[in-house]
């Protein structure tokens, strides 16, 4: 695309089950907010929205374990979670939320219309159903194993290590996550959208179209999606928490939370408009307006295929431009856990660091997940601090200021002529703007701020080899011109920090009393979207050597970032430490007691000693092995989800307890005819049921 004339920037919708923390920063709003930032320097009209996505059945889950209702969890939620945005200067445009009218009102009519013009596919099919909750277990009501990884804690809709979207169906030994109960089937009626009448229309537009613009772990998931054959997908279910489909039929449904969710960026966009009297059209709909959809790699099939695909079927709608999905962010090694508590909340560390936004801003960039996983740890926190944002950025920003303020009571001195050294700092400094540009072009974020470290290493640089505060005592002609070109750089910095340290830019800006502040940018470029008519100080920097005149006054020195010290550190090791011993205590409890089984239940199972006489891994699992059992009666194929704790060899001529007459079933293809029973050691890993064996404790359910 040529450049375009508006830009449409959403950031994944946070459910509202939970405080964000570090990993959601990383992935998605640091790098969003970097990108607009950079656009609203450059003049564009950007709308850059989000909000709470306040649907689907994690809330519902929360909500009744914590015995609440669904709005009281996401009132909560919204309300901390729209103050970290702002604490840690996300600027959206707008933040809005999924419960809003205006979202079930643009939902609704979405669906509506996709639903007349025949978009959609209906199905009466048998879902899985949990008779004692009275409830269909869609999405994560349901746990499993991932039929495609064999990790046993998949969710319904989504397997959490692997990333694969499946149907709740597809998992292998299902669970309810309400009552723990195996689920039944029944009988129910939804609307699909037949992803797979989409299927070539997506090679296209991604496979080719988009071969050499989306990022590589994007391109290569989408493609693997594609590849496996796509297959049609219920946008209905049978809930009580959502927006309620608004068709014949449709009664105590409402629309699948990843149907309403990218809706939602739309809506948001709409309420913005309202707010600000514009017109929300262009922003979805012209073709001039390039649409990027920033967000974590498990949202990739929803906003590179699901959302797509529901897009085009609407007809009026643009397509993304570009999805620079991250991956993911693990802490101390550790994968980030909500519901493990395994985080740094962002709320919790503006109580530790306050005032300290930027510095996690930066570290999280500094390590961003762009191309793999990544890990945060508080050391290498410390040490972008110390080593970088302090010895170099404050460094240089305190000795320019300090020695403005000592020399020249704060007023820029006239430069005398430029010496070789002068004039190629001056040229390099010029480089930037289009190079770190050229980087926050192409989503490569982390490239984009180290550059922009660079330019402090530059003039940190220029400073200690030409030492004016050694000059001064010999040749204060030459100190002015030094001084002059280092208030160049200061200036500079001031401005290209902008999109990645939003408030030591402003601080900087305000010392040196130097350019636009952030808010009176947004403000100016969201009523003047042409990109010419207004000083455009990025650019600036790139063309012109002088930035601050002579004469100028300045403002004093005051100190950009702080030391961050050992003990900082290691409080919050210790916090860690304290949620891993507690997660390890809340392991060790036995489970509770299960509902009491009459005699008659008992004799219904049939318990046999058998032997393990063959063994093999089944492909393309992790977890499955493909037995075969004498149990004394036949020699049979049992499917268990043990490979990751046998390797098969080892237990061929076992000993184990089977239950014969539990009903067969397919596991990828294989029919199973019964279950080895199975427990588990002190470390959980799995060990044939022998209550002698090493480390098993009394309690230890037997499954
Ligand atoms: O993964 C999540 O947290 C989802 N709530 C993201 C939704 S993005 C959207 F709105 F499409
Ligand atoms: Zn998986």
């Amino acid at each position: 695309m040529e450049t375009p004339s508006r830009y449409t920037i959403t950031a994944a919708l946070p459910y509202t089950n939970g405080p964000i923390h570090i990993g959601h920063l990383a992935g998605v709003y640091v790098p969003a907010d970097i990108y607009t930032r950079f656009l609203r320097m450059q003049g564009r009209d950007v709308a850059f929205v989000c909000g709470s996505d306040e649907h689907g059945v994690p809330i519902t889950i929360k909500a009744k374990k914590e015995g609440v209702s669904p709005q009281d969890i996401v009132d909560k939620y919204h309300k901390i979670i729209k103050k970290s945005f702002e604490d840690f200067g996300i600027s959206f445009n707008n933040y809005s939320r999924t419960s809003a009218e205006i979202h079930h009102k643009t939902a609704s009519e979405f669906f509506k219309k996709l639903y007349d013009d025949g978009k959609f596919t209906e199905e009466t099919n048998q879902q899985l159903y949990d008779a004692e909750a009275d409830q269909f277990l869609a999405d994560r009501f349901v746990v499993g194993t991932c039929p495609k990884c064999g990790f046993e804690e998949s969710y319904g809709d989504q397997c959490e290590k692997c990333g694969t979207s499946h149907n709740a169906m597809d998992l292998i030994n299902p669970k309810s996550a309400i009552t723990g109960a195996t689920p039944t089937l029944k009988e129910t009626r939804h609307w699909f959208l037949p992803l797979d009448q989409y299927e070539s229309w997506l090679k296209k537009w991604i496979l080719v179209e988009h071969k050499k613009d989306w990022k590589p772990n994007v391109y290569g998931q989408v493609k693997s999606w594609i590849d496996d054959g796509l297959r049609a997908r219920a946008v209905t279910r049978d809930l009580d928490w959502g927006i309620p489909v608004p068709v014949e039929g449709g009664e105590g449904k409402v629309l699948y939370v990843w149907f309403d969710a990218p809706i939602g960026y739309i809506s948001s966009t709409k309420e913005w408009a309202e707010e600000t009297g514009k017109d929300w059209e262009p922003y979805w709909k012209d073709k001039n307006t390039k649409l990027v959809h920033f967000i974590g790699k498990d949202n990739i099939v929803f906003h590179c295929i699901i959302f797509p695909a529901m897009l085009k079927a609407e007809g009026s709608y643009n397509l993304p431009e570009n999805v620079p999905a991250n991956e993911f962010l693990n802490l101390e090694g550790k994968k980030l856990s909500t519901s493990k508590n395994w985080a740094v909340w962002l709320h919790e560390y503006l109580k530790d660091f306050p005032g300290q936004q930027d510095v996690l801003r930066y570290a999280l960039t500094a390590n961003a997940p762009e191309t793999k996983d990544n890990d945060f740890t508080w050391k290498d926190f410390q040490a972008r601090n110390n080593n970088e944002l302090v010895a170099i950025f404050g460094n240089f920003i305190n000795r320019v200021l300090v020695l403005t303020n000592k020399y020249y009571d704060g007023i820029v001195p006239s430069p005398n002529e430029y010496s070789e050294i002068d004039e190629q700092v001056l040229a390099e400094l010029r480089a930037y703007p289009a190079v770190i540009a050229s980087s926050i072009d192409r989503y490569r974020f982390r490239e984009a701020q180290a550059e922009l470290m660079n330019v402090a290493r530059l003039g940190n640089k220029y400073l200690a080899d030409e030492e004016p505060w050694k000059l001064i005592k010999t040749d204060e002609e030459r100190v002015k011109t030094i001084m002059y070109v280092a208030l160049q750089i200061a200036s500079a910095l001031a401005s290209l920090s902008e999109p990645f340290l939003p408030f030591t830019a402003e601080k900087l800006k305000k010392m040196l009393d130097y350019g636009k502040s952030s808010s009176e940018a947004a403000a100016s470029t969201s009523d003047i979207p042409s990109k010419d008519s207004e000083e455009n100080e990025w650019e600036k920097i790139g063309q012109e050597t002088e930035l601050l005149p002579a004469g100028h006054q300045i403002g004093k020195a005051e100190l950009l970032f702080s030391k961050i010290e050992d003990e900082q550190i290691q409080q919050q090791l210790d916090k860690l430490e304290a949620t891993k011993a507690a997660n390890e205590a809340e392991n060790k409890k036995a489970e509770p007691q299960k509902e009491t089984a009459t005699f008659e239940d008992f004799t219904k199972m049939d318990l046999r000693v058998g032997t393990i006489v063959e063994a093999s891994k089944m492909p393309k699992t992790n977890k499955l092995l493909v037995l075969k059992v004498d149990t004394g009666i036949d020699v049979r194929t049992i499917v268990s989800g043990i490979a990751q704790s046998f390797k098969p060899e080892d237990i061929i001529g076992r000993k184990v307890t089977v239950l014969v007459n539990l009903a067969p079933r397919k596991l990828r293809g294989v029919e199973s005819e019964g279950m080895i029973l199975m427990t588990e050691n002190g470390e959980g890993k799995l060990v044939f049921v022998n209550p002698d064996e090493e480390g098993v404790k009394n309690g230890t359910v037997i499954s």
